[in-house]
């Protein structure tokens, strides 16, 4: 993707809180060693691997805090550790599954 000049984007980096996230324990050992909150070190994981996070919060305090993820680095083994939260399946819905491209090609169309 960046030999072709395309920025990946993370819309929902947080997704939306499920999956307990802002309670996981992994993340939050990790924040305990930077003095970051979970939202943070989320935060830091996508844009320490070039991947630009665009998380929504509604209160003043917390776009703050998700701002401030530029003075503190992840390890190569905390990296690591991160990516074995993936559960390998979409939190929402799965763009590869022909049913469903289907039904958003079919919405285009519609709307
Ligand atoms: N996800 C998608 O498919 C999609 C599609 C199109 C556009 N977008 C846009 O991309 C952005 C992503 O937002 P999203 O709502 O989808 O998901 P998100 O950013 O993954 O999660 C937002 C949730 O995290 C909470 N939150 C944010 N910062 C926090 C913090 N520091 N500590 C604890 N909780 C925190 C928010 O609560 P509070 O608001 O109460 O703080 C909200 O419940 C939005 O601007 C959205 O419009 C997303």
């Amino acid at each position: 993707m960046i030999e072709n000049n395309v920025q990946i984007e993370s819309w929902g980096p947080f997704a939306e809180g499920k999956n307990n996230i802002f309670h996981n324990e992994l993340l939050q050992s990790i924040g305990n060693k930077y003095n970051k909150s979970i939202a943070q070190v989320v935060l830091r994981w996508p844009t320490q691997r070039s991947v630009v996070a665009i998380p929504k919060s509604v209160r003043k305090e917390r776009i703050r805090e998700n701002l401030k993820i530029f003075d503190f680095a992840l390890s190569d083994e905390e990296m690591e550790k991160i990516k074995t939260l993936d559960t390998n399946t979409s939190s929402f819905f799965d763009h590869r599954d022909p049913k469903m491209a289907k039904w958003l090609g079919e919405r285009k169309m519609n709307d």
